[in-house]
């Protein structure tokens, strides 16, 4: 294999279409990815017309398998009709909710559009919690639409963000799923970008609270065997080596904006310096293809030592770009989260931090436009 170019093997086409339809959603997750100025997209939405548009540029590249996304997609009234035309097209269609709005009215029609899979995300066995945790209260409409998605047939992946404040709950949750006959749950660690950053230091699990879940999900693996697949690793700030995000930049995976902007990964609107061009504007074709985004960083050329001569570099392509921009000030570093990343103390003292016994407590930072106008003037 050249090593401009891993393929991993899409073939140079995006595998993995990440169509964010709007970042609007009814809940207030402190661990939430999207952009801190999340609102100020409202306004410039996509239209039905123009994301049907961008399913047909996107199905024309090559692109499957598609993930309706948000913030919460079922804000969006069109999200059927969209749904029914990425089916013609022939995707294999995704939905990634907080089953908020997932009655059984909507989830009819989106079974009769087309729609093949959803993963509904759930934070706790219990209300009080999971509606402290997400800022309302949705504890019983997620365990709703989890009966409901069940009832209905679909293939479903219960994604539960894992972090300090309900990593006790993993025994709870699996007890709970496996009770509905839901067959995948995936404990996600929440990624340290945009608002899971700003309250990093009060939602990093620490390493002993990470291997006693892990235990729980081993014994649990044990007793269920066939019957349940249980994604959990171990996250890395704590494994010493980076990830391999987005299993490379431009190589699979492609995140579709809600304005239409198509970018590497979900959060790459925070390196400065990259030029973002809209679908309104660019061929889909032209922008994975050819534009100065999408080939900054795809490939192996660009990486800096030690990434460069490190035999792991087909493995994690140098880590995340995002991650290594907002702990270094430098999108061309290595991830500080490998070992041998010269930047590897500052991921060291954010996990000092979480395990420091009798520190201050900060409250979390909820999700909300006014937040944004808070932390920065903190
Ligand atoms: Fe942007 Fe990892 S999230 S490269």
């Amino acid at each position: 294999m050249s090593s401009q170019t891993p393929r991993l093997d899409g073939q140079g086409k995006p595998l993995w279409v990440s169509l964010e339809l709007t970042y609007r959603c009814p809940l207030k997750c402190s661990w939430c990815n999207n952009p801190l100025d999340f609102d100020d997209y409202g306004r410039r939405e996509l239209t039905t017309g123009e994301w049907k548009k961008a399913l047909e540029e996107t199905r024309a590249l090559g692109a499957l398998q598609l993930g309706f996304t948000g913030g919460e997609p079922l804000l969006r009234d069109d999200l059927e009709e969209l749904v029914a035309y990425a089916d013609r097209l022939g995707f294999y269609t995704n939905l990634i909710t907080s089953g908020i709005g997932l009655t059984e009215e909507r989830l009819r029609a989106l079974k009769a559009a087309g729609l093949k899979h959803v993963q509904l995300s759930l934070q706790a066995a219990r209300a009080e919690l999971t509606d402290a945790l997400v800022g309302a209260r949705a504890h019983e409409l997620k365990m709703e639409a989890a009966r409901l998605i069940k009832q209905h047939g679909f293939p479903m992946v219960l994604n539960v963000p894992v972090f300090k404040q309900n990593i006790a709950e993993a025994d709870a949750l699996i007890e709970w799923a496996a009770g509905l006959g839901i067959e995948y749950i995936e404990f996600a660690n929440i990624q340290y970008y945009n608002w899971a950053l700003m309250n990093r230091d009060e939602l990093m699990p620490t390493l002993e609270e990470l291997k006693a879940a892990e235990a729980t999900v081993n014994r649990w693996r044990d007793k269920l065997g066939q019957a349940m697949t249980i994604y959990f690793v171990i996250p890395d700030y704590y494994e010493g080596r980076p990830k391999a995000c987005m299993n490379g930049w431009g190589a699979i995976h492609l995140t579709l904006a809600p304005d239409g902007v198509p970018m590497p990964c979900q959060e790459a609107r925070v390196i400065p310096g990259l030029e973002f061009h809209s679908l309104r504007d660019k061929p889909l074709a032209w922008i994975w293809n050819e534009s100065p985004l999408f080939r900054k960083y795809r490939g192996l050329d660009w990486l800096p030592e030690p990434c460069a001569s490190c035999g792991d570099k087909e493995k994690d392509f140098g880590g995340c770009r995002c991650q290594a921009l907002l702990l270094t000030g430098d999108a061309n570093a290595t991830d500080p989260a490998c070992s041998r990343s010269p930047h590897h103390a500052v991921v060291r003292a954010a996990v000092a931090e979480a395990a420091r016994p009798l520190r201050f407590h900060k409250p979390l930072v909820k999700r909300s436009a006014q937040a944004v106008t808070t932390a920065f003037l903190a």
